[in-house]
C-alpha cells in the first residue's frame, strides 16, 4: 500500500479528487496518510479532516526563520514516513533538505503544459493570464517529478484543454481543473502506486501493465 503525504494551501480540490479517487477505487493500493499545509485558513484542512486523514499545519509564521520552518516540515513529513509526497497546489518551494530526503518520491500538478507557463511567478491564477495574454489555443495540466528547481523534473502526464473565445483567467483555471488536474493527478499516483512509472534521465516511461 503506498502511503502518500498530500501538501497543499488553498481550496484542496485536487486533494479532493485524490480522496474521491481513492474511496471509488480509481487509485489503487495507495493510501492518504497525512496533509501537510502552510496555511491554517486553508479549505483543504476542513476536506481532510471530513475525510478522517491527519492533518497538520505548518506556518512559516511560527519559525524564526526559513531554515527552522524547513527543519520542521521535514520533521512533520517524516512522521508519517510517506511513500510518496504529492504537492497539490502547495505554494511553498519545496526545501533542499525535503527535496533529498525524497529525491524521486515528489510529484507535483501545474496547471499548464510545461515547458509553457511554468518557472518563477507562475502559480495560480497568474499561469492562466499569461496563457490567455500569449494568445495559445491550447493549454493544459503536467504532472512531473520534483527537483531542486521549479517545474524542471521529469514529465509523467499530461492533458490538454481547448481554450475558448471568451474564457477569463477563472473559467480557464476551472476548465484546467475539471477538465486535466483532477483527473492526470489521480492518474498518476495510480500508477506510481502500481510501480509502472520509472524515471528515465530527463523523462519518465509508463510501463505496460504487464511488465
Ligand atoms: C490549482 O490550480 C493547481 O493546479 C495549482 O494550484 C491550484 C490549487 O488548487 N497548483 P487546489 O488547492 O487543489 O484547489
Amino acid at each position: 500500500m503506498l502511503r502518500v503525504t498530500v501538501c497543499v494551501s488553498g481550496g484542496g480540490t485536487n486533494l479532493q479528487a485524490i480522496i474521491d479517487r481513492i474511496a471509488d477505487g480509481t487509485i489503487r493500493n495507495a493510501q492518504i496518510v497525512q496533509v501537510v499545509c502552510n496555511n491554517p485558513g486553508a479549505f483543504a484542512l476542513e476536506r481532510a479532516a471530513k475525510a478522517g486523514i491527519p492533518a497538520c499545519c505548518v506556518s512559516p509564521k511560527d519559525y524564526p526563520d526559513r531554515e527552522a520552518f524547513h527543519e520542521a516540515l521535514l520533521a512533520k513529513i517524516n512522521e508519517a514516513a510517506p511513500d510518496l509526497i504529492v504537492l497539490a497546489g502547495f505554494m511553498v518551494a519545496v526545501p533542499h533538505q525535503v527535496c533529498a530526503a525524497y529525491a524521486g518520491r515528489i510529484i507535483n500538478i501545474h496547471p499548464a503544459l510545461i515547458p509553457s507557463f511554468c518557472g518563477k511567478g507562475h502559480y495560480g491564477l497568474h499561469v492562466h493570464e499569461k496563457a490567455l495574454e500569449r494568445g495559445v489555443k491550447v493549454t493544459g495540466a503536467t504532472v512531473h517529478f520534483v527537483d531542486e528547481d521549479l517545474d524542471t523534473g521529469p514529465i509523467i502526464l499530461q492533458k490538454a484543454v481547448d481554450i475558448q473565445e471568451d474564457d477569463t483567467p477563472q473559467t480557464l483555471q476551472r476548465r484546467v481543473m475539471e477538465q486535466a488536474e483532477w483527473i492526470i493527478l489521480p492518474r498518476a499516483i495510480d500508477l506510481i502506486a502500481q510501480g509502472r512509472v520509472r524515471i528515465e534521465g530527463r523523462r519518465t516511461r509508463i510501463l505496460d501493465a504487464a511488465d
